[in-house]
């Protein structure tokens, strides 16, 4: 017994090495090791046996079974490999293509982008300002009397010197008027600072996208239909937006947009994506005075301001239900948008 098992190893070896197709090897699995191969026969045999022939011609069993296995495992290697190289030699198209890993714009540059596009076909130019500003800038210029919340050490990065993050890039509306001539019609995007609470719309940087249009005479009208334009122009005619009334100390009247944000799987929801109003005449006056004329006296211009979230944006544009996917730099949720 102990030698037909030997032989029959060295015949089943010698059968795996002549393999040389998959399909041929399941079979030769079945045949070598299967229910009906010899050697399952064989151990069928062993109850005939004496306890002394049993441990060895078992334990011979054993070895050869587990050499048969390795034979076959090393086969499939190879015939994987062979198989491999055939495709790609004979060039099959059906293959997919290994692709490099490449870099790919972020959403917020994607929608920045977009965004500026779409106001400088409205005539808009880009303008910037800086992000550490002077609380002249961003709060006294615009109105924004001493005591107001948004200047509160609570909501507002200080530093030592009394200088602070820009709460918003209103501050931009300023300088430009500041140096610039009319009639005036100013884009400009950029980073802004608060202290909020972190949560799934709130982050403490974020980014705005601020606009500025002076001449001599323009109203609501003009305000509400650039502004309508512009969201359709970016979200497609069938975007729902809504101007909600609303306080800010540099405009009057003023409004807040909010756009519905549909998510696939959750409730439509309004999300506020942008301040807006007339530009208030002590804005105006202001202005006159740091530039010593009357330029843009409130006597002689009007004007309308919006300053948008871009983050905000990009969460419509692509139904993003938390904000904080945009920061955290999870490369499964960025390649979505290479
Ligand atoms: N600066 C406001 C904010 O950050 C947004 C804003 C509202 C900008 C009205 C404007 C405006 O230019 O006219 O919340």
């Amino acid at each position: 017994m102990i030698e037909l098992i030997k032989t029959i190893e060295e015949q089943v070896i010698s059968a795996i090495a002549e393999l040389d197709s998959l399909r041929s090897f399941e079979e030769a699995r079945q045949k070598f090791l299967g229910k009906k191969s010899q050697l399952s026969q064989l151990s069928g045999k062993m109850r005939d046996l004496s306890i002394e022939e049993k441990k060895e011609v078992g334990a011979l069993l054993n070895q050869t079974r587990r050499s048969v296995e390795l034979a076959l495992d090393q086969k499939y290697q190879e015939i994987q490999t062979i198989e491999d190289t055939k495709l790609i030699n004979t060039g099959d198209r059906t293959l997919p293509a290994r692709l490099p890993r490449t870099g790919a714009v972020h959403p917020i540059s994607i929608i920045r982008r977009r965004a500026m596009e779409s106001l400088k076909t409205l005539g808009f130019v880009m303008a910037e300002g800086p992000e550490i500003e002077t609380e002249f800038y961003c709060f006294d210029a615009l109105n924004t009397p001493a005591d107001h919340p948004a200047r509160n050490e609570k909501d507002t990065f200080y530093f030592d010197s009394g200088e602070l993050l820009r709460t918003h890039t209103s501050s931009v509306q300023i300088r430009t008027m500041q140096k610039e001539t009319l009639p005036l019609r100013i884009m400009s995007p950029g980073s802004a600072y608060r202290r909020d609470e972190i949560d799934a719309t709130h982050l403490c940087v974020f980014n705005q996208l601020e606009g500025l249009y002076v001449t001599e005479s323009v109203g609501l009208a003009e305000l509400k239909g650039v502004l309508e334009a512009f969201f359709m122009n970016l979200f497609g005619d069938d975007t729902e937006l809504r101007f909600r009334p609303h306080f800010f100390p540099f405009t009057e009247p003023s409004f807040e947009i909010d756009i519905k944000l549909k998510v696939s799987g959750k409730e439509d929801k309004w999300i506020e994506v942008a301040g807006c109003g007339l530009v208030d005449p002590a804005v105006f006056d202001s202005v006159a005075q740091l530039r010593g004329d009357e330029t843009f006296s409130s006597k002689n211009v009007s004007g309308f301001a919006f300053g948008m979230g871009l983050d905000r944006l990009a969460m419509i544009e692509w139904g993003i239900a938390d904000i904080r996917d945009l920061i955290t730099g999870d490369v499964r949720f960025l390649q979505q948008f290479a």
